[in-house]
């Protein structure tokens, strides 16, 4: 088995912003609830004519520079997304194809928030395994259509926006464990509940809301904090590493009080852990690949550090990957 390593990244956020002073506009919230509950303070929102694939284009772009490769370079191309341009066909094969990426592989993965880890996960394998050469994977999302915007508990959280990572065969291998897990026994926890074949969209016929996302907040929140910690150390046991062993955190964007909670687990300071959630609010599938390029860019990822990247959402879903930076 040959061994798999990042060699580009890149991300783009919409250019419009909604801060928490808009949503004081909306409904009763205010700037100090929302920046003590969550740590947003702003979120990119995409215009009406943009869709997820326009922002994961973007993203591709950016980490096709940043690798100084070209878009027939890659072999496959994945989309971690829970809102694609249509329920089919695929958002990957959009970009694959607007990319002039001719005849490669193009396929979606839909888990939610943990779709950058699921996806890191499958696509790390195909490289390993010589399937392919190089696999790029993006997280792309355009949760502000789909956030129902009359209800203050879930309208402030979601942002949009995409990152994008390009993997590519190594003799050096940096993927070194990953924990992936689900419950799908209370869907209504976390869930857009029509739209799908359970229940089609009928606008004629929906109860008020049943077409955007719903959440029970504090279950979620109690959820996540177990789960982010447990993937963790399960992750971090499959390697053969101890919390010590960890340079670098880069958590899914959710809410500032539970990546403070995976913090003080894993005894990580604040600048080993990549917090970018008062920029732009809970960007879903896309909020670790943003904060990776953002991370890389910066200069604050260096060679041989051991980063673990975990994310927790609908499903529900974890997961976690344990990543030597090469
Ligand atoms: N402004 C002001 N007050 C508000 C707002 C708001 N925007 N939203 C809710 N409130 C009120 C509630 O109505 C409630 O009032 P009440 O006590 O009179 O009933 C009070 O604030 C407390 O509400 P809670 O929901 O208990 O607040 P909590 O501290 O749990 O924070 C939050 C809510 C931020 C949503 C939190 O529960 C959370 O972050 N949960 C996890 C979300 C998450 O991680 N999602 C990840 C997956 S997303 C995916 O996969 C697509």
């Amino acid at each position: 088995m040959t061994g798999v390593r990042i060699v580009g990244v890149g991300h783009y956020a919409p250019e419009r912003i909604v801060d928490n002073q808009e949503l004081e506009t909306w409904f009763d919230t205010s700037d100090e609830w929302i920046t003590s509950r969550t740590g947003m303070k702003r979120r990119h929102w995409t215009s009406p004519d943009e869709a997820t694939s326009d922002l994961a284009l973007a993203a591709a772009r950016n980490a096709l520079a940043n690798a100084n490769l070209e878009p027939g370079d890659i072999d496959a191309y994945v989309v971690a997304t829970v809102y694609p341009d249509y329920l089919f066909p695929a958002t990957a094969c959009i970009v694959a194809s607007k990319l002039g990426a001719v005849d490669k592989a193009a396929f979606d993965i839909e888990i939610a928030c943990s779709g950058f880890i699921y996806g890191l996960t499958v696509t790390s394998s195909l490289v390993r395994a010589g399937v392919y050469k190089r696999v790029m994977l993006i997280g792309a999302e355009t949760l502000s259509k789909l956030v129902n915007k009359e209800d203050r508990g879930t309208a402030i959280l979601f942002g949009d926006g995409a990152g994008a990572v390009i993997l590519e065969a190594s003799e050096q291998d940096s993927f070194l464990a990953a924990e992936l897990g689900s419950d799908g026994s209370k869907p209504e926890l976390l869930r857009v509940a029509a739209g799908g074949s359970r229940r089609p969209v009928d606008h004629a016929a929906l109860d008020e809301g049943a077409d955007r996302i719903y959440m029970e907040g504090r279950e979620v929140f109690k959820f996540a904090v177990t789960k982010m910690i447990a993937a963790t150390d399960a992750a971090l046991a499959k390697a053969g590493l101890a919390k010590s062993d960890v340079d670098f955190l880069i958590p899914h964007q959710a809410n500032k009080r539970i990546i403070d909670a995976a913090m003080k687990y894993l005894d990580i300071p604040a600048e080993r852990c990549v917090v970018n959630i008062h920029e732009y609010g809970n960007t879903s599938a896309a909020s670790i690949p943003i904060a990776l390029s953002e991370a890389v860019r910066a200069g604050r990822v260096k060679p041989g550090d051991v980063i673990v990247f975990v994310g927790f959402g609908g499903g529900l879903s974890w997961g976690a990957v344990v990543w030597k930076w090469a």
